[in-house]
């Protein structure tokens, strides 16, 4: 054999080169090349074993999933877990993946599933003792301290196959399958394809815990993310209590839900209503709030945006945005310029969607404007009525999809009004009232009717 290459891999994309560089050809990434072994140890080659071929045709019956009963992790991953498949959890450290889990491991063990919950990061002690703060000390859920993946594929091989494998994290398992440090990039991949084998082999439903970076990728193994059936994140703001959790890919279900948690001091809180937590610390009265009519997924999820318009003392204007895209913010401010006569080219702007949330519709594009010329004008917008639609490049107005959904939760959590694009069958939901515009220069004049003044300054010109 010829001696073993020398290899070196990107730890941040699993790019390899044979020679060590500074910077990664292919991600960009800086100081990220770690040599590691990249043959596996010589084995003796074994014949081809043969397989039987099924056609295609007729095999596909509904995948059999498991629900865990916990409504707004269900959700997400599309009704329930598929057997046999593997899911990554991705999110920041202390942000409440371990515990997010335990809660589904009990869950699946209380409905009579086998479930096994292996800690490579803690001792069982651990575990026992945040199970027992979770009030699940009781649960029937198997647990061990182990970081051998041979050791877990044999010790687990044994009696019937867990309907549920946690693997806390992927991080710190390890395989011999491949020669190389733990943690890096071939080992973790070694790893993650061990369990993938195990899971297709036994049916379990194997969840893989995955840390994530200071700049929010699952840490190392953006490889795996290609090699699993599903990657969900789980995301929380700051010092915010509530924490969202997402699909990014999702082999078997959607990948626009979220769930909603709340970490309190006794575990993880499904919130089942998530417009009454983002909307709880609302700012009546003042000037440059919007309450948006969104969608999330399914789900129909009101927040409010909130917007700051301040004369600036810099050149270039400052345009900040939080938890909205920057390019839309741009669109919505140059149609603001060009057909509602808003100059807005001497002030700083700021946007922010209140709560921490992340909104990726265009239908926000309407409240945004409104609560941007609300800050303008520094005119409060009406506290009852809720705004929605997409803006044009003309300045039109545009129906978005879903209406209905939007205004019915609206008006259960008290609105009375809705600020939405005209469109031809548009019915409002009983006792509450619909203001239809076409244009958005039409709202601009609505609401700068009451801080005219302030608008009419600006620039130096009247409007
Ligand atoms: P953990 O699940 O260990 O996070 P991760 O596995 O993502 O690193 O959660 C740790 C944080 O959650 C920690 O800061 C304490 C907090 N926490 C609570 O507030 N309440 C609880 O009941 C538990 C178990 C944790
Ligand atoms: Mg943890």
């Amino acid at each position: 054999m010829a001696a073993r290459a020398q290899n070196f891999v990107c730890q941040n994309c699993g790019a390899s080169a044979a020679r060590w560089a500074g910077r990664c050809e292919a991600c960009g990434e800086w100081n990220t090349f770690v040599e590691e072994n990249a043959a596996a140890p010589a084995r003796s080659l074994r014949k081809g074993r043969l397989f039987a071929i099924e056609p295609l045709k007729g095999l596909a019956r509904p995948t059999p999933r498991l629900a865990s009963g916990i409504a707004e992790f269900d959700r997400v991953i599309g009704g329930g877990l598929v057997r046999g498949s593997v899911l990554l959890l991705g999110g920041d450290p202390g942000i409440g993946k371990s515990t997010l889990l335990i809660e589904v491991a009990a869950a699946f063990a209380r409905n009579g599933q086998r479930a096994v919950y292996i800690s490579g990061e803690e001792a069982v002690a651990q575990v026992r003792l945040r199970a027992e703060r979770l009030g699940l000390a009781e649960a029937a859920v198997e647990t061990a301290a182990e970081t051998s993946i041979e050791d877990i594929v044999a010790t687990l091989s044994q009696g019937p196959a867990p309907s549920l494998l946690v693997i806390d994290s992927i991080q710190t398992m390890w395989t011999q399958a491949v020669d190389a440090a733990p943690g890096t990039v071939t080992q973790v991949r070694g790893a993650a394809g061990e369990l993938i084998r195990f899971a297709k082999r036994t049916g379990a439903a194997v969840i893989l815990v995955g840390h994530v970076t200071k700049d929010g990728q699952i840490a190392g193994p953006r490889v795996v993310e290609h090699m699993v059936d599903a990657v969900l994140s789980f995301q929380g703001e700051g010092a915010q209590q509530f924490r969202i959790l997402r699909a990014i890919k999702n082999r078997f279900g959607p990948t626009d839900e979220i769930g909603v948690f709340e970490m309190t001091g006794a575990g993880l809180r499904e919130v089942a209503n998530p417009s009454e937590l983002f909307l709880s610390e609302r700012d009546l009265g003042s000037p440059g709030t919007a309450v948006f009519a969104g969608i999330e997924g399914t789900r129909p999820l009101l927040v409010e945006i909130q917007a700051l318009v301040a004369p600036t003392t810099l050149g270039t204007p400052r345009r900040a945005v939080v938890g909205w895209d920057p390019n839309r913010l741009s669109m919505v401010l140059a149609v603001l310029e060009a057909h509602c006569g808003v100059r807005l080219s001497g002030h700083d702007v700021y946007l922010n969607v209140a709560g921490g949330l992340r909104i990726q519709e265009p239908a926000a594009d309407v409240a945004a404007a409104a609560a941007l010329v609300s800050s303008l004008a520094r005119a409060p917008l009406p506290a009852d009525a809720v705004y929605l639609g997409e803006v044009s490049l003309s300045g039109a107005v545009r129906p978005v999809p879903q209406t209905a959904a939007r205004l019915k939760e609206s008006q259960k959590l008290g609105f009375a009004r809705a600020i939405v694009p005209e469109a031809a069958s548009l019915e409002a939901p009983s006792g509450f009232s619909l203001v239809t515009i076409n244009a958005l220069a039409s709202l601009v004049v609505d609401i700068a009717r009451d801080g005219a003044p302030a608008l009419r300054r600006v620039g130096g010109q009247d409007t």
